[in-house]
């Protein structure tokens, strides 16, 4: 799902690509069969108060708000595969179909972040996710839709891998990721979930080839999605394998030294019956700088 900035949008304290991740996790449960996108405006408490007052008549600021561009019969909630698109909703410049607008307050989601202890981060993909699905037709008028509502919210950010600072829930998805290492060879699995400061988990598994050499480890699989895209500030890596303890080889220490010398390494082995604790300073003292000066 595409998601575009509105103009009047302040700018995004997370990489466009958290937001992305979890309108994308969103769009794949409901099995949305058409391109999609929708507007983000990020905003403060007058500017929230000013869009409230004008399109709901409600003269108070909140921290989100969502307008549906499409309306769902709610069996199409239930899965919007085959919901119709209305012709008026297609955005012939993006090429998707224009789901609506989500508004967020940016100093609301900080002092809810506070409020709960669990990091702006974490705040923002709630606020996002509730919006999103309020474009996709959930609602939560009655408590039976607001569980269904619920559900599908933590749904979506389990799958879109945002784990707040919670570090049970990222070795569990470095377990989940182990299933795709492609491990022909060694038949060894290993699986990798990096945490950024902001809350996204990028997964790895290791990927190994018939030219041996060519093999590339979890842990940088996992980093190097992360570096793709912009997201470069890490808290923790968990790494998952089966029969030894999967601390990360000598390159792979190298590799995240790079980017975060004192990162936390979670592992977890014998199907999760064992598990250690360290630190990237720990694993690689007077790990190599070439010309970096000052190790930053
Ligand atoms: N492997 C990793 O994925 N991470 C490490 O830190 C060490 C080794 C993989 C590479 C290869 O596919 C398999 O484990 C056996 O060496």
């Amino acid at each position: 799902m595409r998601i575009v900035l509105t103009e009047g949008s302040q700018a995004t304290p997370v990489p466009l690509s958290f937001f992305e991740e979890i309108a994308a996790a969103a769009a794949c449960l409901e099995e949305v069969a058409e391109p999609v996108l929708l507007a983000l405006t990020l905003t403060d408490d007058v500017g929230i108060r000013a869009i409230n007052k004008q399109w709901r008549h409600l003269d108070a600021s909140t921290d989100v708000l969502s307008f549906p561009a499409v309306v769902f019969s709610p069996q199409e909630t239930a899965g919007l595969e085959q919901a119709s698109f209305p012709a008026d909703a297609w955005d012939s410049d993006e090429g998707a179909y224009f789901l609506g607008d989500i508004v967020i307050s940016l100093p609301a989601a900080f002092s809810q972040a506070e409020e709960y202890g669990h990091g702006m981060a974490r705040e923002l993909a709630y606020l996002f996710v509730h919006g999103v699905m309020h474009l996709m037709g959930y609602d939560h008028q009655n408590p039976e839709d607001k569980k269904q509502m619920r559900d599908m919210e933590e749904k979506t950010l389990a799958k879109a891998a945002v784990a707040g600072n919670d570090d049970q829930a990222l070795i569990k998805i470095a377990w989940e990721a182990r299933e795709y290492a492609y491990t022909p060879y060694s038949r060894y699995k290993v699986g990798a979930a990096l945490r950024s400061k902001n809350g996204q988990v990028y997964t790895g598994c290791n990927i190994e080839n018939a030219a041996f050499g060519l093999t590339n480890c979890a842990e940088r699989t996992a980093l190097f999605k992360a570096i793709s895209v912009g997201d470069t500030e890490f808290d923790a890596i968990a790494i998952t394998a089966d029969a030894t303890a999967p601390w990360p080889c000598g390159a792979c220490r190298q590799a995240l030294s790079e980017f975060v010398p004192g990162i936390r390494v979670l592992i977890s082995w014998n199907e999760g019956k064992e598990n250690a604790e360290s630190t990237l300073d720990q694993l690689l003292p007077h790990s190599f700088l070439g010309y970096k000066e000052d190790g930053q």
